[in-house]
Protein backbone atom coordinates (compact mmCIF):
# COMPACT_ATOMS: atom_id res chain seq x y z
CA UNK A 1 0.00 0.00 0.00
CA UNK A 2 1.74 3.37 -0.60
CA UNK A 3 -0.18 6.87 0.89
CA UNK A 4 0.67 9.53 -1.15
CA UNK A 5 0.92 13.24 -0.36
CA UNK A 6 1.20 12.73 3.40
CA UNK A 7 0.90 16.50 5.11
CA UNK A 8 3.88 15.14 7.29
CA UNK A 9 5.48 12.12 8.10
CA UNK A 10 6.35 12.71 11.89
CA UNK A 11 9.27 11.02 13.67
CA UNK A 12 11.37 9.92 10.56
CA UNK A 13 14.30 8.38 11.71
CA UNK A 14 17.36 6.26 10.26
CA UNK A 15 18.71 4.91 13.42
CA UNK A 16 17.42 4.02 17.16
CA UNK A 17 18.58 6.13 19.66
CA UNK A 18 17.23 6.75 23.16
CA UNK A 19 16.45 10.36 23.50
CA UNK A 20 17.43 12.39 26.41
CA UNK A 21 17.65 16.24 27.82
CA UNK A 22 17.53 18.53 24.83
CA UNK A 23 17.22 15.80 22.30
CA UNK A 24 13.88 14.91 23.17
CA UNK A 25 13.07 18.63 21.48
CA UNK A 26 14.40 16.88 17.93
CA UNK A 27 11.03 15.60 15.76
CA UNK A 28 12.38 14.93 12.52
CA UNK A 29 9.54 15.45 10.15
CA UNK A 30 8.90 14.65 6.33
CA UNK A 31 6.76 17.32 4.75
CA UNK A 32 4.07 16.62 1.61
CA UNK A 33 5.58 12.96 1.86
CA UNK A 34 4.79 8.98 0.82
CA UNK A 35 4.74 6.13 2.70
CA UNK A 36 5.01 2.37 1.41
CA UNK A 37 4.13 -0.57 3.39
CA UNK A 38 4.13 -3.85 2.50
CA UNK A 39 3.94 -7.19 4.50
CA UNK A 40 2.99 -5.39 7.83
CA UNK A 41 6.28 -3.86 7.05
CA UNK A 42 7.56 0.11 6.33
CA UNK A 43 9.43 -0.58 2.83
CA UNK A 44 9.79 3.06 1.90
CA UNK A 45 9.18 6.69 2.38
CA UNK A 46 10.25 10.09 1.37
CA UNK A 47 9.27 13.48 -0.29
CA UNK A 48 6.75 13.41 -2.80
CA UNK A 49 8.79 15.42 -5.09
CA UNK A 50 11.26 12.15 -5.63
CA UNK A 51 8.78 9.62 -5.70
CA UNK A 52 8.74 9.05 -9.28
CA UNK A 53 13.04 8.68 -9.12
CA UNK A 54 12.22 6.34 -6.10
CA UNK A 55 9.96 4.51 -7.48
CA UNK A 56 9.26 4.35 -11.03
CA UNK A 57 6.89 1.85 -10.39
CA UNK A 58 4.19 2.36 -8.66
CA UNK A 59 2.30 -0.26 -6.82
CA UNK A 60 -1.71 -0.44 -8.04
CA UNK A 61 -2.75 -0.11 -4.13
CA UNK A 62 -2.28 3.97 -3.31
CA UNK A 63 -4.35 6.14 -1.42
CA UNK A 64 -4.17 9.45 -1.08
CA UNK A 65 -4.15 11.02 2.46
CA UNK A 66 -3.78 14.77 1.34
CA UNK A 67 -3.86 16.94 4.47
CA UNK A 68 -3.29 13.77 7.18
CA UNK A 69 0.06 13.54 9.16
CA UNK A 70 1.24 9.79 9.93
CA UNK A 71 2.95 9.35 13.12
CA UNK A 72 4.49 6.27 14.64
CA UNK A 73 1.62 4.73 17.15
CA UNK A 74 2.31 5.23 20.74
CA UNK A 75 4.31 2.87 22.87
CA UNK A 76 2.43 2.76 26.48
CA UNK A 77 5.56 1.40 28.87
CA UNK A 78 3.03 1.24 32.24
CA UNK A 79 -0.19 -0.03 32.77
CA UNK A 80 -1.74 -2.56 34.69
CA UNK A 81 -4.74 -3.17 32.51
CA UNK A 82 -5.80 -6.97 33.60
CA UNK A 83 -8.22 -5.97 36.39
CA UNK A 84 -11.71 -6.91 37.56
CA UNK A 85 -14.55 -4.50 37.90
CA UNK A 86 -13.78 -0.97 38.65
CA UNK A 87 -13.54 1.67 41.52
CA UNK A 88 -15.71 4.20 40.58
CA UNK A 89 -16.99 4.32 44.43
CA UNK A 90 -14.36 5.11 45.64
CA UNK A 91 -14.00 7.98 42.90
CA UNK A 92 -16.86 8.82 44.25
CA UNK A 93 -15.75 8.48 48.21
CA UNK A 94 -13.02 10.60 47.53
CA UNK A 95 -15.12 13.58 46.16
CA UNK A 96 -17.03 13.32 49.21
CA UNK A 97 -13.99 14.09 51.29
CA UNK A 98 -12.71 10.47 52.53
CA UNK A 99 -9.13 9.96 53.13
CA UNK A 100 -6.79 7.28 51.61
CA UNK A 101 -6.70 5.63 54.76
CA UNK A 102 -10.70 5.86 55.11
CA UNK A 103 -10.92 4.21 51.91
CA UNK A 104 -8.68 1.39 52.53
CA UNK A 105 -10.44 1.18 56.22
CA UNK A 106 -13.09 0.41 53.93
CA UNK A 107 -11.47 -2.27 51.99
CA UNK A 108 -10.68 -0.16 49.14
CA UNK A 109 -7.02 0.19 47.29
CA UNK A 110 -5.42 -2.35 45.37
CA UNK A 111 -6.85 -5.03 47.94
CA UNK A 112 -10.28 -4.13 46.88
CA UNK A 113 -9.35 -5.14 43.42
CA UNK A 114 -7.41 -8.24 44.76
CA UNK A 115 -10.23 -9.62 46.32
CA UNK A 116 -12.31 -8.90 42.80
CA UNK A 117 -9.77 -10.55 40.81
CA UNK A 118 -9.40 -13.70 43.07
CA UNK A 119 -13.20 -13.79 42.46
CA UNK A 120 -13.49 -13.94 38.60
CA UNK A 121 -12.24 -16.50 36.09
CA UNK A 122 -9.05 -16.44 33.86
CA UNK A 123 -11.42 -16.41 31.05
CA UNK A 124 -13.38 -13.31 32.08
CA UNK A 125 -9.91 -11.52 33.01
CA UNK A 126 -9.10 -12.46 29.44
CA UNK A 127 -12.01 -10.53 27.49
CA UNK A 128 -12.15 -8.06 29.63
CA UNK A 129 -8.60 -7.04 28.68
CA UNK A 130 -8.66 -7.98 25.39
CA UNK A 131 -11.58 -5.66 25.22
CA UNK A 132 -9.70 -2.82 26.51
CA UNK A 133 -6.48 -3.56 24.37
CA UNK A 134 -9.27 -2.89 21.26
CA UNK A 135 -10.18 0.16 22.63
CA UNK A 136 -6.70 1.27 23.41
CA UNK A 137 -5.56 0.82 19.55
CA UNK A 138 -8.65 2.59 18.30
CA UNK A 139 -6.66 5.25 20.55
CA UNK A 140 -3.61 4.63 18.59
CA UNK A 141 -1.58 2.77 20.96
CA UNK A 142 0.16 -0.04 19.35
CA UNK A 143 2.64 -1.59 22.50
CA UNK A 144 1.86 -1.89 25.68
CA UNK A 145 3.63 -3.10 28.82
CA UNK A 146 0.90 -4.66 31.28
CA UNK A 147 1.75 -5.41 34.95
CA UNK A 148 0.20 -8.53 37.66
CA UNK A 149 -0.12 -7.05 40.89
CA UNK A 150 -3.87 -7.27 41.80
CA UNK A 151 -3.22 -11.28 42.79
CA UNK A 152 -1.47 -11.19 46.09
CA UNK A 153 -1.20 -14.91 46.09
CA UNK A 154 0.87 -17.72 44.30
CA UNK A 155 -2.55 -18.59 42.50
CA UNK A 156 -4.03 -15.02 41.66
CA UNK A 157 -0.38 -13.74 40.51
CA UNK A 158 0.23 -16.65 38.10
CA UNK A 159 -3.29 -16.29 36.60
CA UNK A 160 -3.31 -12.71 35.83
CA UNK A 161 0.79 -13.38 33.99
CA UNK A 162 -1.31 -16.47 32.44
CA UNK A 163 -3.83 -13.91 31.06
CA UNK A 164 -0.89 -11.63 29.47
CA UNK A 165 0.23 -14.36 28.02
CA UNK A 166 -2.93 -15.22 26.48
CA UNK A 167 -3.38 -11.81 25.22
CA UNK A 168 0.06 -11.53 23.41
CA UNK A 169 -1.54 -14.63 21.08
CA UNK A 170 -4.69 -12.36 20.62
CA UNK A 171 -3.60 -8.95 19.07
CA UNK A 172 -1.06 -7.81 16.73
CA UNK A 173 -0.29 -4.74 19.77
CA UNK A 174 3.26 -5.92 20.98
CA UNK A 175 2.67 -6.71 24.85
CA UNK A 176 5.23 -7.05 27.29
CA UNK A 177 4.61 -8.68 30.52
CA UNK A 178 5.77 -7.37 34.04
CA UNK A 179 5.27 -9.71 37.28
CA UNK A 180 4.32 -6.99 40.15
CA UNK A 181 3.30 -9.52 43.19
CA UNK A 182 5.51 -6.84 44.86
CA UNK A 183 2.07 -4.31 44.78
CA UNK A 184 0.97 -4.72 48.23
CA UNK A 185 1.13 -6.58 51.17
CA UNK A 186 -1.86 -8.95 51.40
CA UNK A 187 -3.89 -8.95 54.20
CA UNK A 188 -2.79 -13.01 54.99
CA UNK A 189 0.77 -11.52 55.33
CA UNK A 190 -0.11 -8.08 57.33
CA UNK A 191 2.18 -9.01 60.28
CA UNK A 192 4.39 -10.93 58.03
CA UNK A 193 5.68 -8.98 55.57
CA UNK A 194 9.28 -10.68 55.38
CA UNK A 195 7.36 -13.84 54.42
CA UNK A 196 5.22 -12.30 51.36
CA UNK A 197 8.99 -11.10 49.99
CA UNK A 198 9.76 -15.05 50.66
CA UNK A 199 6.97 -15.77 48.51
CA UNK A 200 7.43 -13.96 45.86
CA UNK A 201 11.10 -15.30 45.89
CA UNK A 202 10.72 -18.76 46.64
CA UNK A 203 7.31 -19.53 45.27
CA UNK A 204 6.16 -17.28 42.58
CA UNK A 205 9.53 -16.89 41.00
CA UNK A 206 10.04 -20.52 40.60
CA UNK A 207 6.79 -20.46 38.60
CA UNK A 208 7.19 -17.72 36.40
CA UNK A 209 10.71 -18.78 35.23
CA UNK A 210 9.25 -22.20 34.73
CA UNK A 211 6.68 -20.96 32.37
CA UNK A 212 8.20 -17.78 31.18
CA UNK A 213 5.50 -16.05 32.12
CA UNK A 214 7.47 -12.74 32.36
CA UNK A 215 9.50 -10.17 30.56
CA UNK A 216 10.06 -7.96 33.83
CA UNK A 217 10.35 -7.94 37.58
CA UNK A 218 8.31 -4.28 39.15
CA UNK A 219 8.11 -3.31 42.73
CA UNK A 220 6.07 -0.45 44.29
CA UNK A 221 8.56 0.59 46.84
CA UNK A 222 6.93 3.36 48.51
CA UNK A 223 6.22 4.58 52.53
CA UNK A 224 3.67 1.37 53.92
CA UNK A 225 4.32 -0.67 50.53
CA UNK A 226 7.68 -2.19 50.08
CA UNK A 227 10.94 -0.71 51.66
CA UNK A 228 14.35 -0.41 49.53
CA UNK A 229 15.75 -3.43 51.51
CA UNK A 230 12.74 -5.42 50.17
CA UNK A 231 13.16 -3.40 46.69
CA UNK A 232 16.53 -4.74 46.70
CA UNK A 233 15.67 -8.60 47.55
CA UNK A 234 13.08 -9.36 44.86
CA UNK A 235 15.39 -7.46 41.97
CA UNK A 236 18.60 -9.72 43.45
CA UNK A 237 15.83 -12.84 43.02
CA UNK A 238 14.25 -12.12 39.50
CA UNK A 239 17.61 -10.63 37.95
CA UNK A 240 19.08 -14.19 39.02
CA UNK A 241 16.02 -15.48 36.13
CA UNK A 242 16.65 -12.68 33.85
CA UNK A 243 14.19 -10.11 34.52
CA UNK A 244 14.94 -6.61 34.69
CA UNK A 245 13.57 -4.32 36.75
CA UNK A 246 10.87 -1.43 35.99
CA UNK A 247 9.98 -0.06 39.44
CA UNK A 248 7.64 2.48 40.67
CA UNK A 249 9.36 4.94 42.86
CA UNK A 250 8.84 8.54 44.45
CA UNK A 251 5.26 8.40 43.88
CA UNK A 252 4.40 9.58 47.03
CA UNK A 253 7.83 9.74 48.55
CA UNK A 254 12.03 9.70 48.02
CA UNK A 255 12.82 6.67 50.20
CA UNK A 256 15.34 5.23 48.17
CA UNK A 257 13.85 3.24 45.10
CA UNK A 258 15.51 5.85 42.91
CA UNK A 259 19.31 4.27 44.06
CA UNK A 260 18.37 0.89 44.17
CA UNK A 261 16.90 0.76 40.74
CA UNK A 262 19.72 2.36 39.36
CA UNK A 263 21.91 -0.08 41.40
CA UNK A 264 20.21 -2.59 39.48
CA UNK A 265 19.96 -1.31 36.17
CA UNK A 266 16.51 -1.12 35.83
CA UNK A 267 15.09 -0.51 32.41
CA UNK A 268 12.59 1.90 33.76
CA UNK A 269 11.94 3.83 36.86
CA UNK A 270 8.21 5.06 36.72
CA UNK A 271 5.93 7.36 38.65
CA UNK A 272 8.57 10.37 39.84
CA UNK A 273 6.11 12.45 41.18
CA UNK A 274 8.22 12.75 44.29
CA UNK A 275 11.50 14.28 43.29
CA UNK A 276 14.38 15.89 45.69
CA UNK A 277 16.80 17.75 43.90
CA UNK A 278 19.54 14.98 44.45
CA UNK A 279 17.12 12.47 42.95
CA UNK A 280 16.79 15.03 40.11
CA UNK A 281 20.11 14.69 39.50
CA UNK A 282 20.73 10.99 39.92
CA UNK A 283 17.96 10.40 37.32
CA UNK A 284 19.82 12.95 34.56
CA UNK A 285 22.84 10.48 34.88
CA UNK A 286 20.83 7.32 34.62
CA UNK A 287 20.96 5.07 32.01
CA UNK A 288 17.40 3.55 31.77
CA UNK A 289 13.80 5.92 31.24
CA UNK A 290 12.53 8.26 33.58
CA UNK A 291 8.70 7.15 32.87
CA UNK A 292 6.11 9.82 34.28
CA UNK A 293 2.32 8.99 34.36
CA UNK A 294 1.09 12.69 34.47
CA UNK A 295 -2.45 10.78 34.48
CA UNK A 296 -1.99 9.21 37.38
CA UNK A 297 -0.99 12.79 38.91
CA UNK A 298 -4.27 14.17 37.56
CA UNK A 299 -6.45 11.51 38.91
CA UNK A 300 -5.00 11.51 42.00
CA UNK A 301 -4.57 15.51 42.17
CA UNK A 302 -1.12 15.42 42.95
CA UNK A 303 1.59 17.63 41.73
CA UNK A 304 2.51 16.83 38.23
CA UNK A 305 6.13 15.41 37.67
CA UNK A 306 8.60 17.79 37.23
CA UNK A 307 9.42 17.30 33.64
CA UNK A 308 10.96 20.50 33.04
CA UNK A 309 13.44 20.11 35.88
CA UNK A 310 14.18 16.06 34.37
CA UNK A 311 14.60 17.28 30.45
CA UNK A 312 17.34 19.62 31.99
CA UNK A 313 18.78 17.69 33.85
CA UNK A 314 19.51 15.39 30.80
CA UNK A 315 16.88 12.39 31.64
CA UNK A 316 15.30 9.95 28.95
CA UNK A 317 11.94 11.58 29.92
CA UNK A 318 9.31 8.47 28.69
CA UNK A 319 5.18 9.17 29.16
CA UNK A 320 3.21 6.10 29.70
CA UNK A 321 -0.68 5.91 31.06
CA UNK A 322 -0.49 4.32 34.46
CA UNK A 323 -4.20 2.53 32.78
CA UNK A 324 -5.60 1.05 36.56
CA UNK A 325 -8.59 0.78 38.43
CA UNK A 326 -7.42 2.81 41.31
CA UNK A 327 -5.19 5.92 40.06
CA UNK A 328 -5.49 6.30 36.71
CA UNK A 329 -8.70 4.87 35.05
CA UNK A 330 -7.78 5.71 31.65
CA UNK A 331 -5.14 4.54 28.74
CA UNK A 332 -5.91 7.24 26.57
CA UNK A 333 -2.36 8.16 25.30
CA UNK A 334 -3.70 11.35 23.17
CA UNK A 335 -4.98 12.50 26.77
CA UNK A 336 -1.64 11.86 28.48
CA UNK A 337 0.32 13.63 25.80
CA UNK A 338 -1.48 16.38 25.98
CA UNK A 339 -1.73 16.75 29.64
CA UNK A 340 1.69 16.40 29.51
CA UNK A 341 2.29 19.78 27.36
CA UNK A 342 -0.24 21.20 29.37
CA UNK A 343 0.38 20.65 32.73
CA UNK A 344 4.31 19.53 32.53
CA UNK A 345 4.99 22.26 29.97
CA UNK A 346 6.88 19.87 27.79
CA UNK A 347 6.86 20.90 24.13
CA UNK A 348 4.69 18.62 21.61
CA UNK A 349 7.93 17.56 20.09
CA UNK A 350 9.18 16.42 23.28
CA UNK A 351 5.95 14.24 24.23
CA UNK A 352 6.15 12.88 20.75
CA UNK A 353 9.18 11.59 21.30
CA UNK A 354 8.57 10.61 24.88
CA UNK A 355 5.38 8.29 24.16
CA UNK A 356 6.77 6.73 21.10
CA UNK A 357 10.54 5.69 20.89
CA UNK A 358 11.22 6.53 24.58
CA UNK A 359 8.29 4.44 25.25
CA UNK A 360 9.55 1.56 23.23
CA UNK A 361 12.93 1.49 24.68
CA UNK A 362 11.03 1.33 28.21
CA UNK A 363 9.80 -2.20 26.77
CA UNK A 364 12.32 -3.06 24.75
CA UNK A 365 10.88 -3.00 21.39
CA UNK A 366 12.81 -0.16 19.74
CA UNK A 367 14.30 -2.07 17.14
CA UNK A 368 10.63 -3.09 15.65
CA UNK A 369 8.49 0.02 16.79
CA UNK A 370 8.04 3.59 17.87
CA UNK A 371 9.43 5.34 14.80
CA UNK A 372 9.05 5.70 11.33
CA UNK A 373 11.87 3.79 9.99
CA UNK A 374 12.57 1.19 7.15
CA UNK A 375 12.19 -2.48 8.29
CA UNK A 376 10.11 -0.93 11.57
CA UNK A 377 6.54 -2.31 12.08
CA UNK A 378 3.67 -0.08 10.11
CA UNK A 379 2.30 0.68 13.39
CA UNK A 380 1.02 3.98 12.28
CA UNK A 381 -1.63 6.90 13.59
CA UNK A 382 -3.58 8.76 10.55
CA UNK A 383 -4.81 11.93 11.87
CA UNK A 384 -7.80 13.68 10.59
CA UNK A 385 -7.04 16.95 8.65
CA UNK A 386 -5.37 19.30 10.89
CA UNK A 387 -3.93 22.09 10.51
CA UNK A 388 -0.31 21.37 12.52
CA UNK A 389 1.00 18.42 14.52
CA UNK A 390 0.93 20.72 17.80
CA UNK A 391 -2.80 21.16 17.41
CA UNK A 392 -3.03 17.38 18.66
CA UNK A 393 -2.10 18.44 22.12
CA UNK A 394 -3.89 21.91 21.98
CA UNK A 395 -7.65 20.23 21.17
CA UNK A 396 -6.75 18.17 24.03
CA UNK A 397 -9.88 15.30 24.27
CA UNK A 398 -10.89 15.76 20.57
CA UNK A 399 -10.61 12.83 18.67
CA UNK A 400 -8.55 13.41 15.95
CA UNK A 401 -7.65 10.03 14.80
CA UNK A 402 -8.63 9.12 11.39
CA UNK A 403 -7.43 5.77 11.06
CA UNK A 404 -4.65 3.34 13.29
CA UNK A 405 -2.81 0.82 11.30
CA UNK A 406 -1.08 -2.23 13.40
CA UNK A 407 1.41 -4.43 12.27
CA UNK A 408 0.34 -3.04 8.41
CA UNK A 409 -3.75 -4.01 9.27
CA UNK A 410 -6.25 -1.64 10.22
CA UNK A 411 -7.55 -1.17 13.60
CA UNK A 412 -11.42 -0.87 14.12
CA UNK A 413 -12.85 2.52 14.92
O1 LIG B 1 0.62 2.76 39.62
N1 LIG B 1 1.06 3.07 42.81
C1 LIG B 1 0.77 1.90 42.79
N2 LIG B 1 -0.04 1.26 41.97
C2 LIG B 1 -0.95 1.83 41.05
C3 LIG B 1 -2.28 2.12 41.66
C4 LIG B 1 -2.92 0.88 42.08
C5 LIG B 1 -4.35 0.94 42.49
O2 LIG B 1 -4.78 1.88 43.19
O3 LIG B 1 -5.05 -0.01 42.13
C6 LIG B 1 -0.33 3.01 40.35
O4 LIG B 1 -0.74 4.17 40.47
FE1 LIG C 1 1.45 1.81 38.09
Amino acid sequence: QLFTNIQSLVNVRTHNQLLRGAALATLPCIDNAYLLVEDGIIKAFGAMATLQEDMPNLPNNIVDVDGQFILPCWCDSHTHIVFAGSRENEFVDKINGLSYAEIAAKGGGILNSAQKLANTREEELFEAALERIHELSALGTGAIEIKSGYGLTVEAEIKMLRVIKRLQQHTDVIIKATFLGAHTYPLSYKENHQGYVDSIIHEMLPIIKEENLADYIDVFCETGFFSPEETQQICTAALAIGLKPKLHVNQLNSIGGIEVGIANNALSLDHLETLTDHDIALLGQYKGCSTLLPTAAFFLRMPYQPARALINAGAAVTLASDFNPGSSPSGNMNFVTALSCIQMKMLPAEVINAATINGAYAMECESITGSIMIGKRADLIFTKKIPSIDYLFYSFSSNNIDKVMIKGNWVQQ
